[in-house]
């Protein structure tokens, strides 16, 4: 049975990826990405997550400097799994709020490795990108993203608690070299 890869996100996974993003958002993960209009018109939405334009800063999106951030897909047997996101530096909100590594797994195919998977399979892709130490950024209560960090080999930095602005977040610095 072939092995779990990450590719740049294709065409190819379409049928996959909208089921995924119906389970994104029937948990409210991702209620930006507008359905319709993936489904619409999939060649676009591709062509815009290959351009590492920059990540998307919710609700700051205004006031924060673009970082550009490659998008990868966890894909099995050519159906889509997860998304991991690599942000190529840090800004104000990231250090505080998301990190240079975002990883989801679609809610169909939890529990089975492929969070430890795409995050392990990140790191070399993140360092090929420059990035010696990711931060990352994870809920104090997040028990499966927490294990994988450590899991992965994440070094717990600190837990600013929350404020007016920000929820709570553990931080980890995660050795990609
Ligand atoms: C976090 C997430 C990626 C985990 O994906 P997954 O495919 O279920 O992860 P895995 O199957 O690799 O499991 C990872 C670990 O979490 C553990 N785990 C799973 N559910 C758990 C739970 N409810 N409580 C405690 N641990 C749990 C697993 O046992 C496993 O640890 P182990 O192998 O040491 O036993 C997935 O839940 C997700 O996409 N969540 C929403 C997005 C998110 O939180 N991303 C993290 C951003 S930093």
């Amino acid at each position: 049975m072939p092995a779990s890869k990450l590719v740049r996100p294709d065409i190819e996974f379409r049928d996959s990826y909208l089921e995924a993003l119906a389970e994104y958002h029937a948990e409210g993960a991702y209620d930006y990405i507008d359905y319709s209009r993936v489904r619409a018109d999939f060649a676009e939405f591709v062509k815009q997550l290959r351009s590492d334009r920059f990540a998307f800063h919710r609700p700051f999106q205004d006031w924060v400097e673009p970082v550009p951030e490659t998008v990868l897909w966890l894909i099995k047997d050519g159906i889509y799994i997860g998304t991991v996101k690599i942000r190529h530096r840090l800004n104000w909100h990231l250090e505080k709020w998301g990190g240079h590594l975002n990883f989801i797994i679609r809610p169909s195919m939890r529990g089975g490795g492929f969070g430890k998977k795409i995050l392990q399979k990140a790191m070399p892709v993140a360092n090929y990108l420059g990035i010696d130490k990711a931060l990352l950024t994870v809920a104090p209560g997040n028990r499966p993203a927490i294990r994988i960090i450590e899991f992965c080999g994440g070094v717990f930095e600190d837990e600013p608690p929350e404020t007016e602005r920000f929820p709570a977040r553990r931080r980890y610095w995660l050795d990609c070299t």
